[in-house]
């Protein structure tokens, strides 16, 4: 395995993960695995409003900086995570704004960020989770952005993304979208609007937080219909919980999975790269699934080498 590197593996594509600043630097054998594994990192929860504009105008970048020049040093790309959510957001955001403060507020978020990384990111994921899970009887998930600016949410942040800057591709990212479902369907009509009405965005990623055994027959179908719009497909927090024992049949299941979700963007010519959310399965968001490709001692398990034979 020392010999085999994803990322090389993955030309034309680029091979991705999750990069945590408590993790880099910190944890050797983690920053071993990260340092030559990979062509591109998303920055798990440095960019997030929380963490870069805690206060008013008060932005700190002194951790999402550390991955932007980590990348750098090993000749990576940056995705930039993210802008719009109703996660993670602190209070000042969340409640005590009028529509016209939010939407200054976001404005300057939006502005602030991306000058100080102007030439560095490869993309921004400009919209998290701003579908909803109850559709088709409602299009957008109730959060402060759409209880103060409704469907006019995701084309103000896209719109002002694009005016800072039209070098990192703006994505929509998004869970539960992964099949041909009512979710996907959803989000496929409004991004077909806002490509007819002139919104900008460039790509859309697929989260793909999946259950072991449970990858949507339709990945691949539905990777190609958003690509057939003229836009680039990512997935870009690939994990696989196995919800229960870390045994030889599983991980042989978990591998089978990694490689059906791969093999999906290998064989879409748009889908430009696939990201997994994290490194090793004892610093994942997920604490007891085992999802990842590496497990608690850096080894490399059954899911790393179908990732290698996938690409
Ligand atoms: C998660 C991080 O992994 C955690 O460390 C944090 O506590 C919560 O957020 N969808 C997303 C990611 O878009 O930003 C989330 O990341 C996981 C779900």
């Amino acid at each position: 395995s020392q010999n085999i590197i994803l990322r090389d593996l993955a030309v034309p594509r680029f091979f991705g993960a999750a990069a945590n600043t408590t993790f880099l630097f910190h944890d050797v054998n983690y920053t071993k695995v990260i340092e030559t594994q990979f062509s591109i990192f998303t920055p798990e929860n440095e960019m997030k409003w929380e963490s870069i504009e805690p206060e008013p105008n008060g932005f700190d970048f002194t951790a999402a900086d550390e991955i932007v020049r980590f990348a750098e040093s090993v000749n990576a790309k940056v995705r930039g995570h993210n802008f719009m959510w109703g996660n993670q957001l602190p209070p000042w955001v969340n409640d005590t704004l009028s529509a016209t403060e939010l939407d200054r507020a976001l404005k300057n978020h939006i502005t602030t960020i991306m000058d100080h990384y102007r030439g560095k990111l490869y993309s921004w994921d400009v919209i998290n989770e701003m579908i909803s899970d109850n559709t088709p009887n409602e299009t957008f998930k109730d959060n402060i952005w759409t209880q103060k600016f409704g469907e006019e949410a995701m084309p103000k942040a896209l719109t002002y993304a694009r005016a800072v800057d039209s070098q990192p591709k703006l994505y929509i990212n998004d869970y539960s979208i992964e099949g041909i479902n009512s979710k996907s369907d959803a989000l496929y009509s409004v991004v077909s609007s806002f490509l007819a009405d002139g919104v900008p965005v460039d790509a859309i990623g697929f989260q793909c937080h999946f259950t072991l055994g449970q990858i949507p027959d339709t990945l691949q179908e539905n990777l190609q219909r958003f690509a057939d719009l003229g836009l680039d497909v990512a997935i870009t927090e690939l994990d696989i919980n196995l919800m229960g024992p870390s045994n030889a049949t599983a991980l042989e299941q978990q591998a089978k999975d990694y490689w059906t979700v791969v093999n999906a963007c290998v064989q879409t010519k748009r889908c430009v790269s696939t990201s997994v959310w994290g490194v090793s399965d004892d610093h994942s968001w997920i604490p007891n699934g085992s999802v990842l490709p590496w497990n608690a001692e850096k080894q490399p398990k059954p899911a790393f080498y179908a990732i290698a034979d996938a690409f």
